[in-house]
């Protein structure tokens, strides 16, 4: 097995001072890391990450190695890596890293399998992706993992179903059910990362063009708040009658996506589902029509069938493929509707990705200690991280809060006192 698999290694100082960068954003992590090189809660164990390999992700292994864990990291997409940072990672930080931007889907696979060859302790998976290649291939229970930590939406619903059929082989943190975690990553990380994906990938205006959102939940709200912001005219869809009203009274249009179609300039994904965009909707969508996905997996926009009924494509841009179809429209797909935000961008903002990865951070702490006596389920964190982390983060923002009395302390706990 090689040590590790990257683009080039001479982009190293480039990587470096791209992570020194974020990491000026990253105070809370950087506390945790401090702490870490101190107390050594991971020495010993040998961690599987499979994440996107970007500045932020770099700050987090370089926690998780402070902590005292030999760390293996493996690209969680095969078009989301940053080259210079795994080439750092590699040449400053002596961390065997497997990935490089473009890899083909055998190559992504054959990092996966290196992941889990290492025979690690723990995991911190993004999507499932190292957990379910884990299952296909057979338990071996000399090697089982301690525990995993997840940090996506989309990973914690496979997990879900992992637990329900009674297959989930070890206990997983959802980091992403951290209030710290999904309410800034996924609403305002995703909000302004996945516009900025989008704009840096077409140079459009926003103002004034109709913004298709599929799904309203923690990262739909964000889209749709950032692309009103910029003053695009957003119609939301949604199947969750709750949502769809919420939609509707935060002031959205809310249609089905067969109607939306026909109005849409730009659609984006984020359901975590499958086909939100498809053949179904290609003859009503406009003309010209930008789309994209910002949900985990590239499932949301369906590219098979762009393939198949376009007549031919082009790239006019990097991250644009266009399809020209037979009636003579032509669609927009950009990053081969893959997740839009860090194939035509850079992620999200070190700043939401610094609550993000505290969370992990909390998160193989806490399996490291307590692995053996937690339940095979999916877990979260307690409560009290949520409240250290973002006591940390109000800090480090220079925002003060005000504390209860006694007396409203006693207040808001008795039943006694009233009208
Ligand atoms: N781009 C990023 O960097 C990033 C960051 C965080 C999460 N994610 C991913 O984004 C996706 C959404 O995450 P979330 O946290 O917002 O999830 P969520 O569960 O909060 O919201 C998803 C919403 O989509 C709706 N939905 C499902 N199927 C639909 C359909 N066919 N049409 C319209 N709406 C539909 C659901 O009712 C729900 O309200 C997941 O795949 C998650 O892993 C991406």
């Amino acid at each position: 097995m090689a040590d590790f698999e990257v683009r080039d290694l001479g982009l190293a100082d480039d990587g470096r001072n791209r992570i020194s960068w974020n990491e000026q954003d990253m105070p809370v992590l950087l506390g945790i890391r401090e702490r870490f090189r101190h107390e050594r809660p991971l020495k010993g164990m040998r961690l599987s990450v499979c994440l996107h390999i970007t500045a932020k992700t770099a700050a987090l292994v370089r926690t998780l190695a402070a902590g005292g864990a030999e760390v293996v990291l493996v690209a969680s997409n095969p078009l989301s890596t940053q080259d210079d940072v795994a080439a750092s990672l590699v040449v400053h930080d002596e961390i065997p890293v497997f990935g490089y931007r473009g890899e083909s889907l055998d190559t992504f696979r054959s990092h996966v399998k290196v992941a889990l060859d290492m025979r690690p302790h723990l995991l911190c998976d993004d999507g499932a992706d190292l957990t379910s290649a884990l299952l296909q291939r057979g338990l071996d229970p000399a090697h089982l993992p301690m525990g995993a930590s997840e940090e996506t939406t989309a990973g914690v619903k496979r997990f879900k179903a992992m637990e329900q059929q009674g297959v989930l082989p070890f206990p997983v943190i959802a980091v992403n059910e951290s209030q710290t975690k999904h309410m800034f990553d996924n609403r305002y990380g995703t909000g302004q990362s996945a516009l900025d994906g989008i704009i840096r990938a077409t140079n459009l205006l926003i103002a004034g063009r109709t913004v298709v959102v599929a799904g309203y939940g923690w990262c739909g709200r964000g889209l749709a708040s950032r692309a009103a912001g910029l003053g695009a005219r957003v119609i939301v869809t949604e199947v969750d009658p709750v949502k769809a009203l919420e939609a509707a009274m935060d002031g959205y249009r809310v249609m089905p996506m067969h109607r939306a179609v026909s109005e849409a300039d730009i659609i984006v994904a984020v359901t975590g589902n499958r086909t939100v965009v498809g053949a179904e909707h290609f003859a009503a969508l406009k003309d010209g029509c930008v789309l994209a996905n910002a949900g985990h997996f590239n499932v949301e926009v369906d590219v098979a069938a762009l393939e198949a009924q376009a007549t031919h494509k082009t790239q006019p841009r990097t991250h644009v493929t266009t399809y020209h179809m037979p009636d003579g429209k032509a669609f927009h797909l950009i990053g081969e509707g893959r997740l839009v935000n860090l194939v035509a961008g850079e992620g999200h903002p070190p700043a939401v990705m610094d609550m993000s990865f505290a969370n992990q951070a909390l998160a193989a702490e806490m399996l490291a200690r307590h692995a053996g006596t937690m339940s095979k389920r999916v877990h979260t964190l307690p409560q009290s991280a949520d409240h250290m982390i973002a006591s940390l983060k109000l800090k480090a923002l220079g925002i003060r809060l005000d504390g209860l009395t006694t007396a409203q302390h006693e207040y808001l706990n008795s039943w006694q006192e009233g009208t």
